[in-house]
């Protein structure tokens, strides 16, 4: 135990982090397959339409299927497809090559049904494609007829559009094609590098009747060979190609590129353009280090037994060094580092179990991600007789990861403290088993207050109110006044706690970041449609994996709207035939000037109209599509209070773009990590800092 003396403890993070820096993904040529692109069908609801971009302004999800032109069989209408491009992205680049591996891209197979209607009298034209393009944003304008939605009459050829397409042709370009009923290999160009007849397969990409045929698009990253297989829908994949060339990806398209599909019709060639299910089967290829924090975080989270064992001979060695000064040897530099000023208590297990009753059933308060919440009563203050209620979190003992949640919850929220944030009160880590002590709360967390059916009756306004501007504060403390940002990352219903006067309390702060991982990534939240916290998480973070401040107020947008109309994010409000999400539905109110019944029935009108209308627009504002235009956390407090006028909602609500501007800020549980080893030498002072923050608000 001589090696444990005050220096001791930061060199072993700082070997730990050293220990990180060499687990840089390994570039071996076998990736991990994964089915990123999962679609048995199209449905026009957020699920869908949330991981699609749609370019073109006729493009959508329509009749079961992408509509890349309108979609329309009424003849009096024809007008409406003449001249038409569309594209619909994934939404989620998706990494082609490895920055270390010179040779190897990756492979991918993607299957799709295809769909190309033509109505009785109409001329064909002109097609769909398959796309794999540099962005989800942008489609060239003029791209209707022979450019099938790829390129214009000015950019067609050009390298600058790094893009690679395989068209299904339906119309004969006489400078161009063979036929009028081809498929063919794009780059930069709808003048294709190679293409191949359908004529001799049997297929007809729009018969008078209208077919679904089946496509395969095969690419081998180590062979550079792309396949197209095609036969009618429900035919098995044919045994050769109809079209197979060799193409090095990495010379055409960009690092990370985007997949979809584009189409177009013509003047007066014209065709319904229709995808019916599409799947991408890709090779993951994992990012360098420093590229993508989130990989980072995953790595010092998702992680290496390695890691966690340190961790715990640190915890292990610190638990017994303080047995043995308690013994009566002391030594005053690690007696600093130790446990900092502000530092939660230190509890045995045995006091737990006694508290919560041997974690009795009946004391039980709640269940998260983590482990069950207790409730307990403890003796927090060592000379006092009297108990005090508390709320104990243990994890669940098959968490791997419990023990990194647990340090990081820690080393950050011993720094935290402000009178809208859950305050923990003390932590055990024994026989493998970790559990941290909470302020009680005794009205429990908002979520069970807010629909009729609580049993703690409706929430009045000024309730509501007071919960808001709350969140709102707790928000601009973690975001501004503590000396180092913090994102909260999981805001939601159940993650605000109320106290005995309905003041606001937020908790779960520290465990989200301990979520960071690459497992819960919001992609594969995405993907997942994860129940109770879609709704909550902005668009840009299925792009960029990161939460931010932004992400937060889009969060916390999201909260606003749900109090004041006491109805959850993700249900879907009916209102003449269609369905609408809460946020879609207040923006209609609010374009329709009456905002003002989107607030909750239950309150029987007893409400304050010009703090409602203020809330909602608030909340509309927040919930921006694009994160740089949502208001900032210093503005929302003075919005609330009225000293702000609200910023100026557009009556349709923008749609989402991507890319659209730097994030302002990243989550990292390294910063919190490596503070942890700066904070050791500097405890005093930030312990300092934080308590002024407190008073301050
Ligand atoms: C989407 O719509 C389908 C059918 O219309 C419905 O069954 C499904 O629950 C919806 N999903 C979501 C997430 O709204
Ligand atoms: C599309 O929506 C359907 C119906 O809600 C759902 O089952 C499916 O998972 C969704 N797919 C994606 C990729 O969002
Ligand atoms: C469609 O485009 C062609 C050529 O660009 C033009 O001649 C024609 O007038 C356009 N038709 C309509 C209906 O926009
Ligand atoms: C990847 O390349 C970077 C610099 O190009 C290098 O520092 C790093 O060690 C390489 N990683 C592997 C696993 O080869
Ligand atoms: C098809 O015929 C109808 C009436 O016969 C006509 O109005 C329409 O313009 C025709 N459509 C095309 C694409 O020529
Ligand atoms: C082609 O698209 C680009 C980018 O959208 C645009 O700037 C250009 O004007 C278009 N060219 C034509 C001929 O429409
Ligand atoms: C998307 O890619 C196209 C083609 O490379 C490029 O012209 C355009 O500027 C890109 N848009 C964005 C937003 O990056
Ligand atoms: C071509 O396909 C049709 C069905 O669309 C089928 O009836 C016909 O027998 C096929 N011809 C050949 C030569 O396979
Ligand atoms: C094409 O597929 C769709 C949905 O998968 C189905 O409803 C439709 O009947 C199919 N059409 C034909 C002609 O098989
Ligand atoms: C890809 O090509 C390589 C080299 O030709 C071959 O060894 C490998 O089996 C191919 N992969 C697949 C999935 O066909
Ligand atoms: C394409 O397939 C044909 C026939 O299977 C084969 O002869 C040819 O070499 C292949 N071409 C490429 C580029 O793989």
């Amino acid at each position: 135990m001589r090696l444990l003396n005050g220096n001791s403890i930061p060199i072993m993070f700082i070997i730990l982090f050293s220990l990180l820096n060499h687990l840089t993904p390994a570039t071996a040529a076998s990736f991990r397959r994964e089915r990123a692109i999962h679609f048995d069908s199209f449905v026009d609801n957020d699920s869908n339409r949330s991981s699609l971009t749609f370019m073109g302004g006729s493009s959508r999800i329509q009749f079961g299927a992408l509509q890349l032109t309108p979609d329309t069989m009424n003849e009096a209408m024809v007008d409406i497809h003449y001249n038409k491009s569309g594209r619909i992205m994934f939404n989620r680049p998706f990494r082609l090559w490895s920055s270390n591996d010179t040779d190897t891209v990756a492979s991918f197979t993607s299957f799709f049904v295809i769909n190309i209607f033509r109505g009785d009298n109409w001329t064909a034209g002109h097609g769909l494609a398959f796309l794999i393009a540099p962005n989800a944003s942008t489609m060239p304008d003029s791209s209707y007829g022979r450019w099938l939605g790829l390129t214009n009459a000015s950019t067609d050829g050009s390298r600058d559009n790094q893009i690679v397409a395989i068209e299904f042709d339906t119309l004969r370009q006489p400078d161009l094609d063979p036929d009028g009923n081809h498929i063919g290999l794009d780059i930069n160009s709808v003048d294709s590098k190679k293409v191949a007849s359908l004529n001799d397969y049997n297929i007809t990409l729009s018969p008078e009747e209208g077919t679904n045929y089946s496509v395969w698009v095969d690419y081998n990253g180590t062979s550079k060979v792309m396949e197209v297989y095609m036969a009618r829908q429900g035919g098995n994949r044919p045994s050769n190609p109809i079209l197979n060339d060799t193409i090095d990806l990495k010379q055409y398209v960009k690092q990370d590129s985007f997949f979809g599909f584009t189409g177009s019709t013509g003047y007066r060639e014209i065709e319904l353009n229709c995808v019916l299910q599409w799947t991408l089967d890709i090779d993951i290829i994992p990012r360098p280090r420093g590229e993508d924090n989130r990989l980072r975080i995953g790595l010092a989270i998702g992680v290496p037994l390695g890691t966690i064992t340190i961790l715990v001979v640190v915890i292990v060695c610190i638990v017994k060094y303080r047995r043995g000064r308690r013994n009566g040897e002391g030594d005053d530099r690690f007696g600093k580092l130790r446990w900092l000023p502000g530092m939660p208590r230190e509890l045995k297990y045995r006091e737990l179990k006694k508290a919560t009753n041997n974690f009795d059933e009946s004391m039980k308060l709640g269940e998260g991600g983590f482990g069950i919440v207790y409730k307990g009563l403890l003796n927090l203050h060592e000379n006092s007789s009297n108990q005090s209620q508390v709320a104990v979190k243990k994890f669940l003992r098959d968490s791997i990861k419990g023990k990194d949640e647990f340090m990081a919850e820690l080393a950050i929220i011993h720094r935290l403290r402000h009178k809208n944030l859950v305050r923990l009160v003390g932590w055990c880590y024994e026989k493998g088993k970790l559990l941290l002590v909470y302020d009680f709360m005794p009205n429990g967390s908002l979520d069970g207050h807010l629909y009729g059916n609580s049993s703690h009756g409706v929430l009045n306004w000024s309730h509501r109110y007071k919960i808001l501007t709350g969140i709102a504060s707790a928000l601009h403390y973690l975001h501004n006044e503590y000396d180092q940002k913090v994102v909260h990352r999981d805001l939601k219903p159940s993650n605000i706690l109320l106290d005995v006067d309905y003041n606001a309390r937020l908790g779960d702060f520290g465990l989200a970041r301990a979520l960071e991982n690459e497992r819960h990534s919001y992609s594969e939240l995405g993907l997942a449609g994860v129940p109770g916290t879609m709704g909550y998480v902005a668009p840009e973070c299925f792009h960029t994996g990161k939460a931010t401040t932004e992400s937060d107020v889009f969060g916390f947008g999201a909260v606003v709207l749900e109090v004041v109309c006491g109805k959850h994010p993700g249900i879907k409000i009916s209102h003449q035939q269609d369905l609408y999400t809460l946020v879609d539905w207040v923006w209609m109110l609010h374009r329709e000037r009456r905002l003002v019944e989107a607030v909750d029935e239950h309150l029987n009108g007893q409400f304050d109209i010009d703090e409602t209308r203020r809330l909602l627009l608030l909340g509309l504002a927040c919930s921006h599509p694009i994160a740089s235009e949502r208001p900032q956390t210093q503005d929302i407090f003075q919005i609330m209070n009225g000293t702000m006028p609200v910023p100026v909602v557009p009556p349709f609500k923008p749609v989402f773009q991507w890319p659209s501007g730097p994030p302002s800020s990243i989550n990292s549980i390294e910063n919190s990590l490596s503070s942890l080893v700066f904070s050791s030498q500097d405890s005093v002072g930030m312990a300092t800092t934080s308590q002024k923050n407190s008073t301050r608000l």
